[in-house]
């Protein structure tokens, strides 16, 4: 949890008074809501929308008003976390099963940072497994697709139900291994219908803090 919380610190110093700002949704970026939580309490004046229920009702439970994402003009800055990140700063995120509504809000934020521990980098992405939101009507279909594709499909399940996401879809979780073209890969799964967002997040990212047990570094 240090390297997560040393990520989280270090990303608040980009929040200025005055923001907007969206909330990730994950383990880390509550890490990150908890010390945002101290800076509003001292006086820090900013609006925050947020990525997921989960990360509302953390919010909430600290005092913090969530905003309605579709009420607020603009959003300065998204603090978000990540699954994994390459080089190039692009990702792969919806481990926790926000990433439709964090593409949302990432791709209408002025700047975006991810906050991940060092474990988190890879050179190529594709070990965790993609996650890929799909409309429940079409799931059985876009099983057979993926599995045509060789993407090793899986439902993902708690308690031995489909989840159902914010949004009230299915996640499809692909165990692709080392994407060669993920922008390619992308486009080509968001031409499917039944589809509704891929968990490969490309030219999103602004900065990612890394955070080790004893430092932080920014790749921009
Ligand atoms: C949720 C996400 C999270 O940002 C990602 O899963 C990282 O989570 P954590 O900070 O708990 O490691 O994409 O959909």
């Amino acid at each position: 949890m240090t390297k997560k919380l040393n990520a989280a610190k270090k990303s608040i110093e980009y929040i200025q008074d005055g923001m907007t700002v969206g909330l990730g949704t994950g383990s880390t970026v509550e890490l990150m809501i908890e010390e945002l939580s101290k800076k509003i309490n001292t006086g820090l004046n900013i609006k925050c929308v947020s990525t997921s229920n989960r990360t509302t009702k953390f919010a909430n439970n600290l005092g913090i008003m969530i905003h309605e994402f579709d009420s607020v003009a603009k959003i300065d800055l998204t603090i978000d976390g990540a699954d994994e990140v390459d080089p190039y700063l692009r990702g792969i995120k919806g481990g926790g099963g926000a990433l439709l509504y964090e593409k949302i809000v990432a791709y209408n934020s002025e700047k975006n940072i991810w906050i991940v521990d060092d474990s988190k980098l890879v050179n190529k992405l594709g070990s965790f497994p993609l996650p890929i939101e799909v409309v429940p009507f079409a799931a059985r279909k876009l099983v057979v697709k993926f599995e045509q594709m060789k993407l090793n499909p899986v439902v993902r399940k708690s308690d031995n139900k489909n989840i159902v996401t914010d949004s009230g879809h299915f996640i499809i979780d692909c165990r692709i291994g080392e994407i060669d073209d993920a922008t390619a890969l992308e486009k080509e799964l968001k031409m499917i219908p039944g589809v509704v967002e891929v968990g490969l997040f490309i030219d999103i990212a602004d900065y990612v803090i890394i955070g080790y047990s004893d430092r932080t570094a920014v790749l921009e």
